[in-house]
């Protein structure tokens, strides 16, 4: 099988699925799992409700944890309607320990649906699961397939890192359309005779083979059709993508007072992120050196070029950090003179068309729609207004 180099990007993944692997991987997995699985409480029963509690349990729960809290819980509420009727403080104190309590009350509140809209009965296709409380597309997959043997995919953490190292899958599967790809995926490998078993086979494998830094492959049923374990590199999966490093970006930015009023601009309206929002006028300046004097120039040159506004750069007055996605942003605002005289006319046509400019009084600008630096500015203007003297 020929193989990308390792420096081709990673973007595309033909998933490598022949109806011989599908059933090699099926086959290996169910032999495995009859002679490895472990003894659990929700394996000896075929009850759904049972079943459906254990899946909220083991949600965000270690299986040993779970073990116990899982017995005194069906004790004390052996059916869907005795859980239904039970008050939620009831529930609550079977749970204390287990943590994420929003799981036990919709637990609770998925009980009582199923009283209320489907007889007692716990749904049996992934269609109707999805509509309970608490319940999302893994668990009403497991629900499904483990409860009522229907062919469904589920896939948690421990199916993604399985299927991720198995057909080397070069994709973040942390967003949801990768994660649709997975269960389309996983849903080509249940086998139609046993989507249960196979949906917990693919679990445990997860949990106590595939393990997240140190899977034992020599140890591994799937290791003969497994295209990471070959390649000798599974902890390479599932794919992470390189976090783009934080840059450091300074802006000047200009606070033109005349009279009462302010010099705002507009940003563009068609892309971007602060597209048609309003702001102090500002610019991007190079980093380093005699980095004070630089600003000022090139925040008089911005001015004088984009709206024709000549200015005297006047003083650092105040200074804003704040972060947007990987940049790491400095504003320095710089107090700017204009006279009374100079300039143009109020609300006059800016020089460059795409760049509308307004002189505003700060409650005017407070009605614009401002991005949140910006609002910090006009705080802070506020605060001052006594500073140019107003
Ligand atoms: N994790 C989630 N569901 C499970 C199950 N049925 N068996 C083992 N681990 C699980
Ligand atoms: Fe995971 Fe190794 Fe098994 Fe592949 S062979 S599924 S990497 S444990």
């Amino acid at each position: 099988m020929p193989r990308p180099s390792p420096s081709s990007p990673p973007s595309v993944d033909p998933v490598r699925l022949t109806p011989r692997r599908v059933r090699e991987i099926g086959s290996r997995l169910l032999e495995w799992y009859d002679r490895e699985k472990r003894d659990l409480p929700w394996r000896r029963t075929s009850d759904p409700y049972a079943i459906l509690v254990s899946e909220f349990m083991l949600q965000q729960t270690q299986v040993a944890t779970a073990i116990p809290y899982y017995t005194r819980f069906l004790k004390e509420f052996p059916t869907v309607q005795a859980l239904a009727s039970a008050p939620e403080q009831e529930v609550l104190r079977l749970w204390a320990g287990l943590g994420y309590y929003s799981r036990a009350r919709n637990l609770r509140a998925t009980a009582n649906r199923i009283v209320e809209a489907h007889g007692g009965k716990v749904p049996d296709s992934v269609a109707e699961l999805l509509f309970l409380p608490g319940v999302g597309s893994y668990m009403a997959g497991a629900v499904a397939s483990i409860a009522h043997g229907i062919v469904a995919a589920a896939v948690d953490g421990n199916v993604i890192r399985v299927l991720s190292r198995l057909f080397r899958l070069k994709k973040d599967p942390s967003g949801p359309r990768v994660r649709r790809e997975l269960e389309d995926l996983d849903m080509a490998l249940v086998p139609r005779d046993r989507p249960g078993d196979f949906n917990q086979a693919m679990m445990e494998l997860g949990a106590r083979v595939c393990a997240p830094a140190a899977p034992d492959c020599p140890a591994c049923p799937l290791r003969t059709v497994c295209e990471a374990a070959r390649e000798g590199n599974p902890t390479d999966y599932p794919f992470k993508p390189r976090r783009a490093e934080t840059v450091e970006v300074e802006e000047s930015c200009a606070m033109v007072r005349r009279g009462e009023r302010y010099l705002v601009t507009q940003r563009p309206g068609q892309t971007g992120r602060y597209r048609s929002m309003w702001e102090f006028p500002h610019i991007e300046v190079a980093k380093g050196g005699k980095t004070a004097r630089r600003a000022k120039q090139t925040l008089g040159t911005y001015l004088a070029d984009q709206f024709g506004i000549e200015v005297r750069v006047e003083e650092e007055w105040a200074e804003i950090r704040h972060q947007v996605t990987h940049h790491k942003i400095r504003k320095r605002v710089f107090r700017c003179s204009v006279g009374e005289g100079e300039g143009r006319a109020e609300n006059d046509e800016p020089k460059v068309e795409e760049t509308p400019v307004r002189w505003l009084t700060l409650e005017e600008i407070a009605a614009l729609p401002l991005a949140a630096p910006q609002k910090r500015i006009l705080e802070l203007l506020k605060d001052a207004e006594s500073f140019f003297g107003g």
